[in-house]
C-alpha cells in the first residue's frame, strides 16, 4: 500500500510543479514540491525492498512447508495408492508443480494488492482532475477487460495441456534414466531419443500455441491505451486553450493513464500465472486429498497385539489389485506353524509375490482373511505387525550411504556386534570385510556398486537385524550362487531360531531343504506338503523337479 501511494502521488506532484512552479516561474514551489517527490520516491523504494524481502521469504517458506507436507503424506500412502499416481508423476508434483505454486505466492504478494490498488487510485486522481475526460477512460476499461478475459479463456485449456505434457516428458526421462542399463544393452538409444524428441516437440508446439494467444494481449492493451492517450491529448488541448484545464494537469492525466496501463498489465500477468498454477495446485491437492487406503483399523488402534509365535494362516483368501479386472488370488487357504520353513514355488505370474505381500498387510485382501498368531492382520496396529514381520521384496534396493548405515536402517540402535552377526548370517560379512573400507564403504553415487547377489545379501541382513518372528524372502537369493546359498540357509536357520521362514524360490534344492513346499498355479494353491509328499501328489512340483534335474 505504501509503494502504491508513493507511486500514484508522483503525477499529482508533477502537475503542481508544472502549473504553479514552471508556468508561474516560482522556483520555491519547484524545490519544495521537488523535495516531496524525492522523499516519497525514497519511501516507496524502501517499502518496495521490504515487500520483495518479505514476499521472497514467505513464498520460499511456503514452498518448503508444502513440499514437506506432501512428502510426509506420500510416506503414509500405501502401495496401491503409489501404484495409482505412479512415482514419476509424484516426483513432478513434488518439484515442478510446487515451484509453480510458490511462484504464484510470490507474485500475488507483490502484485495482487498492488495492481488493483494502483488502478483504483489512478482512476480516482483522473476523475478528480477532469471528470468529463475521465469518461473516455471508463469507456476503455471494459474494452480492455473484455479483451483480457477472452484471451485468457482461450488460453486456459492450453495451460492445462502444457502441465500434462511436462508431466509426460518427465515420465519419459525418469523411466529412461532408471532403465538406462536396459536401454544400453538393447542398443535402443536412438529409439529412446526419438521418443523423447516426439514428446518434447509436442510440448513445444503446445507452448507456442498457448503463447500465440497470449502474445496478442499486451500489444492490444497498448493500442487501446495509446488511442485513449490521443483522445485525451486532443480533447485536453481544447480545454487548456479555453482555460478549463491546466497544462500540468493534462500531463499528470496522461501519466495516470500510463499507470492504469501498468496495473492492468500486472493484473493480467497475475491472472495468467494463477491460471497456470491452478493446474499445478489441483495436481498437488489430488495427492494431499488421497486418504491412505491402508491405515490402522479402529480395532487395530486399540489392540496391543504383538507378533510372538509367527504362525501364519490364510482362510479362503481372494485378492485383486485396485483397478484390476480379475482376481490374482483365488480362495487360498493354508496354515504355517511357528518356526516352520516353507518354500513357495510356481511360475512367474502365479501370484507368489502378491500372496506374500498380504501377510504384512502391504495390500488388503479382497475376500477372506489372513491371520498371524491367530489374529486377523487388520486387527493389529500396522507398526506392531511390521515390527514382527520382516520382508525382503523381490526388487529390494539399498540407499546411498555406508553399508553400516544401510544395515542399521532396519534397526537404528543396533550395536556393531549385532550388525556383524546379522551380516554373517546373511553370508555378507566376508565380502564386506574384503572391501577397502569394510562396513564404512559408501554405496550408490560416488561409492561402490555391488553385484546383484551382494545387494540381495545386504537386504537380507537388513531384514534380519529386526529379529522378526516371520521372515519372508521373495526370490531374494536368485542372484546368489548355489554354494553360497546353501551356506546361507544353514546360517539363517541358526540365526533365526524359531522364526517362521517363507521363501519364494525357483530352485529345487531350496524347496527340498524346506519343511514344506507350497505350489501356486495361476493364483490357486495347487498343493502344499513335504517335498516327498509333493513328489507323489503334485504334478506341478514333479514338473519343476524334472526340469531342473535335466539342466543341473
Ligand atoms: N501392483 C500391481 N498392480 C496390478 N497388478 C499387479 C501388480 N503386481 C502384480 N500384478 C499382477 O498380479 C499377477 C501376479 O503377479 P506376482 O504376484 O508378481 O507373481 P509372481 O510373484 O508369482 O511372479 C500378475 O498377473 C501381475 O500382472
Ligand atoms: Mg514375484
Amino acid at each position: 500500500m505504501i509503494v502504491v501511494l508513493c507511486e500514484t502521488i508522483q503525477p499529482y506532484f508533477m502537475s503542481v510543479v508544472v502549473d504553479r512552479g514552471v508556468l508561474l516561474r516560482d522556483m520555491s514551489v519547484i524545490t519544495h514540491i521537488g523535495g516531496w517527490m524525492i522523499g516519497s520516491a525514497l519511501i516507496g523504494l524502501v517499502a518496495n525492498v521490504c515487500n520483495v524481502y518479505v514476499s521472497s521469504r514467505v513464498s520460499t517458506g511456503f514452498g518448503t512447508d508444502l513440499r514437506a507436507t506432501l512428502f510426509a503424506h506420500i510416506q503414509r500412502l500405501s502401495f496401491s495408492d503409489i501404484d495409482r499416481f505412479g512415482s514419476s508423476s509424484l516426483i513432478t508434483r513434488m518439484t515442478n508443480d510446487i515451484t509453480k505454486i510458490q511462484q504464484v505466492v510470490l507474485m500475488s504478494m507483490r502484485l495482487l494488492l498492488r495492481a488493483p490498488m494502483m488502478l483504483c487510485l489512478a482512476i480516482f486522481f483522473v476523475v478528480r482532475i477532469d471528470a468529463e475526460m475521465a469518461w473516455v477512460l471508463l469507456g476503455c476499461i471494459p474494452l480492455l477487460g473484455g479483451g483480457v478475459y477472452l484471451i485468457l479463456r482461450k488460453g486456459f485449456p492450453f495451460f492445462m495441456r502444457v502441465q500434462r505434457l511436462v508431466d509426460a516428458l518427465n515420465g519419459v526421462v525418469r523411466e529412461n534414466l532408471i532403465n538406462i542399463r536396459v536401454v544400453k544393452s538393447f542398443v535402443r538409444e536412438d529409439f529412446e531419443t526419438r521418443k523423447f524428441e516426439a514428446r518434447s516437440e509436442q510440448l513445444k508446439d503446445t507452448v507456442i500455441r498457448a503463447s500465440n494467444i497470449v502474445v496478442l494481449l499486451f500489444p492490444l492493451m497498448q493500442l487501446i491505451l495509446n488511442l485513449s492517450v490521443v483522445v485525451i491529448l486532443w480533447s485536453g488541448a481544447y480545454r487548456v486553450a479555453n482555460g478549463t484545464l491546466q497544462v500540468g494537469e493534462l500531463i499528470s492525466f496522461v501519466n495516470y493513464l500510463m499507470q492504469i496501463l501498468m496495473s492492468l498489465m500486472m493484473l493480467s500477468m497475475v491472472i495468467m500465472i494463477v491460471a497456470r498454477a491452478a493446474a499445478s495446485s489441483q495436481r498437488v491437492n489430488e495427492v494431499l486429498d488421497a486418504e491412505p487406503s491402508l491405515t490402522d483399523t479402529p480395532v487395530g488402534r486399540q489392540n496391543r497385539y504383538r507378533v510372538e509365535r509367527g504362525e501364519v494362516e490364510f482362510r479362503n483368501v481372494s485378492f485383486r489389485y485396485a483397478g484390476g479386472e480379475t482376481d490374482v488370488l483365488h480362495e487360498v487357504s493354508f496354515q504355517v506353524h511357528s518356526g516352520e520353513v516353507v518354500a513357495v514355488a510356481g511360475a512367474t505370474g502365479a501370484a507368489k509375490s502378491s500372496l506374500m505381500q498380504l501377510i504384512p498387510r502391504l495390500y488388503d485382501v479382497t475376500r477372506g482373511e489372513v491371520r498371524v498368531d491367530g489374529v486377523d492382520v487388520r486387527d493389529y496396529a500396522l507398526e506392531a505387525l511390521h515390527q514382527g514381520i520382516g520382508m525382503v521384496l523381490q526388487q529390494s534396493e539399498l540407499f546411498s550411504g555406508s553399508i553400516l548405515e544401510n544395515l542399521r536402517w532396519g534397526k537404528a540402535d543396533a550395536s556393531r556386534e549385532e550388525v556383524e552377526q546379522a551380516a554373517r548370517a546373511a553370508q555378507a560379512h566376508a565380502f564386506i570385510e574384503a572391501m577397502p573400507e569394510g562396513y564404512d564403504t559408501l554405496l550408490g553415487r560416488g561409492g561402490v556398486n555391488l553385484s546383484g547377489g551382494q545387494k540381495q545379501r545386504l537386504c537380507i541382513a537388513r531384514a534380519l537385524l529386526r529379529r522378526p518372528k516371520v521372515l519372508i524372502l521373495d526370490d531374494s537369493t536368485s542372484a546368489v550362487d548355489a554354494e553360497t546359498e546353501r551356506n546361507l540357509w544353514h546360517s539363517l536357520r541358526a540365526y533365526l531360531g524359531r522364526t517362521t521362514l517363507l521363501v519364494i524360490t525357483q530352485r529345487v534344492q531350496t524347496m527340498q531343504a524346506a519343511d514344506r513346499v507350497m505350489v501356486l498355479e495361476e493364483g490357486r494353491l495347487e498343493a502344499i506338503g513335504t517335498p516327498e509328499e509333493l513328489q507323489v501328489v503334485s504334478p506341478a512340483y514333479r514338473e519343476i523337479y524334472r526340469s531342473q534335474q535335466l539342466f543341473v
